[in-house]
């Protein structure tokens, strides 16, 4: 146990944290540039103090650096992204005027993997295994909420094929992808989420998601 107690946040701070939350969007157009070096080390470390399952801590980040690997992630999106509206039928050709994607305009590219260690983590895993997921989920969103704090856009990518995609990369064994992040500078944010400006979804009321017992 730590001594003392934390100084708490004030109005502004707090106010910041909850319009940090309002303002993050899923980014899919970008302004090119490129992401600090400083900037993305924070990002990355705000992405690792998430937490997680038995502190399994069962992320792992990959910065796809090389232009040839960036494209050859480019054309696995592009292939699931035809699978995808092949599988949604009558709402495939509206699928296919959707921009789901920012992997060839990002200033960085990261893939974020769970690792294949996971089954040796039964704490809190033991009856539901995908707590490993949800515990990468948390550290994804920390790494969105700290780049829009720094000004900079991000869009999760989850149309792939995950076992091509650790294949290109050449992950450790078993080790699983589950997002490619689209990172940097972006020359506004969208007001509302793209697939509601775009009329594909609707939010959901909070009102319709709480109950009682
Ligand atoms: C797990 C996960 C996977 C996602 N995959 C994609 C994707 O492949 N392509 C895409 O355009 N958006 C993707 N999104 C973004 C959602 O469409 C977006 O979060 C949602 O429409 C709400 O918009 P907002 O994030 O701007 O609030 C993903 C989001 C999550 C949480």
């Amino acid at each position: 146990m730590t001594a003392g107690r934390p100084q708490p946040f004030d109005e502004a701070e707090r106010t910041a944290v909850y319009r940090v939350i309002a303002e993050r969007r899923d980014m899919r157009h970008f302004a090119g540039g490129a992401v600090d070096a400083a900037v993305l080390r924070r990002l990355l470390e705000a992405a690792n103090m998430a937490p997680s399952v038995g502190l399994m801590v069962p992320w792992r980040f990959v910065r796809v650096v090389s232009p040839e690997t960036r494209a050859a992630v480019a054309e696995l999106v592009d292939a699931e992204r035809e699978v995808t509206a092949g599988a949604l039928d009558e709402r495939g050709a509206e699928f296919l005027r959707l921009k789901v994607e920012g992997v060839r305009d990002c200033a960085e590219l990261i893939v974020v993997s769970i690792t294949g260690d996971r089954d040796r983590h039964v704490f809190g895993r033991r009856t539901m295994p995908h707590m490993d997921l949800a515990s990468v989920a948390c550290a994804i969103q920390n790494l969105w909420l700290a780049a829009r704090a720094e000004d900079l856009g991000m869009g999760w990518v989850s149309l792939f094929e995950p076992a091509e995609l650790a294949s290109l990369l050449d992950l450790p064994d078993g080790d699983e992808p589950v997002a490619v992040l689209c990172l940097g500078p972006v020359e506004r944010f969208y007001d509302r989420p793209m697939l509601v400006e775009q009329r594909w979804a609707e939010p959901r009321p909070l009102d319709e998601l709480v109950s009682e017992r």
